[in-house]
């Protein structure tokens, strides 16, 4: 089978492709704002398979597709073969038969290599246990937006060292900025789970991580998949809890980041989430803009 390029890991990318995917998000959210058309994936059919919830990658994978001319295929694990033990490796060969791209949102990383190795076509990964690079790359682009480079920022994470922590680390080793990590004890980054430690700090007092930040981000205490943790949970990250007091120890201009759904008063209080440096809602929406980007270059390259 000839090399296919997959999006598994933020790393998959180098800096050159990640530079090339927020200038061409940016051209395509123009085209989008002002109703022009997009339609480099004419005739395109992307796969969606999902093993877990989503609102937003959902949404945005299907709607993006149909406003470049292709179509997109839903299926979950309740009502597909997936969900009765058809093995990864032969779902990957039948479903990269009849389409050109496959999203996957799953648990494990493994799987989701496993069905790339065996997959004829790019696979993306829509968020697994360890990664969620679709987030991260719309994150980024919308600080772009907003403040310009990213590169030699300091970021603050607070709670949870979870997917989207993990391709927060990936993204500022790449990008070059500082990841400025707080977790309560038990939850701490594992260090051999990361490549470089050049642009990583770890802080046990959380507002030592806000502390001059130029972003705040924080997600869920309890991600997809760990329900049976969440009261625990609840009384350990109780301390982690990104508010006014936090975010007025960043920096004055700082900016406060969710890749949502949020949860108000558990890891952020509803005056920060809904306040004036709160940049949710267009981080969501870039998710539709960034990845119309990414799906155009797995299939066709630069443009
Ligand atoms: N942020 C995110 O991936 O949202 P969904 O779970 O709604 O897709
Ligand atoms: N960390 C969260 C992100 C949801 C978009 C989860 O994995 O559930």
């Amino acid at each position: 089978m000839a090399k296919v390029k997959h999006f598994l890991k933020l790393n998959d990318f180098n800096i050159d492709e990640l530079s090339y995917l927020f200038e061409r998000a940016a051209v395509i959210k123009e085209n989008y704002k002002s109703y022009k058309k997009t339609w480099t994936l004419e005739d395109r059919t992307l796969v969606m398979i999902f093993e877990k919830a989503s609102t937003r990658t959902r949404l945005s994978f299907e709607a993006g597709m149909n406003q470049m001319g292709g179509s997109s295929v839903y299926l979950n694990t309740r009502d597909s073969q997936l969900g009765r033990g058809e093995p990864v490796e032969d779902a990957a060969q039948v479903i990269s038969r009849m389409s050109d791209v496959v999203m996957i949102r799953t648990y494990e990383q493994d799987i989701i290599e496993r069905f790339a190795k065996n997959s004829r076509v790019p696979v993306i990964n829509g968020l697994t246990n360890e990664f969620h690079p679709c987030q991260i790359l719309a994150d980024i682009f919308t600080y772009i937006e907003k403040r310009g480079t990213i590169k030699s920022k300091k970021v603050a994470w607070i709670g949870d060292s979870n997917n989207v922590c993990m391709t927060w680390l990936q993204a500022a080793e790449l990008l070059d900025f500082e990841l400025h990590v707080s977790t309560p004890k038990g939850y701490e980054v594992q260090l051999k789970d990361i490549d470089s430690k050049n642009n990583f700090f770890q802080h046990e007092d959380p507002m030592d991580a806000a502390k001059n930040a130029d972003i705040v981000t924080t997600d869920v205490w309890t991600s997809m998949g760990f329900e049976s943790e969440n009261n625990e949970r609840l009384k350990d990250f109780a301390n982690w809890q990104v508010d006014k007091k936090m975010m007025d120890i960043a920096k004055k201009d700082a900016l406060f980041m969710h890749c949502l759904p949020a949860h108000r008063g558990e890891e952020v209080t509803g005056e920060v989430i809904d306040g004036p440096q709160s940049i949710v809602w267009e981080e969501a929406e870039n998710r539709l803009h960034v990845q119309k980007a990414l799906l155009e270059y797995l299939l066709l390259g630069k443009q």
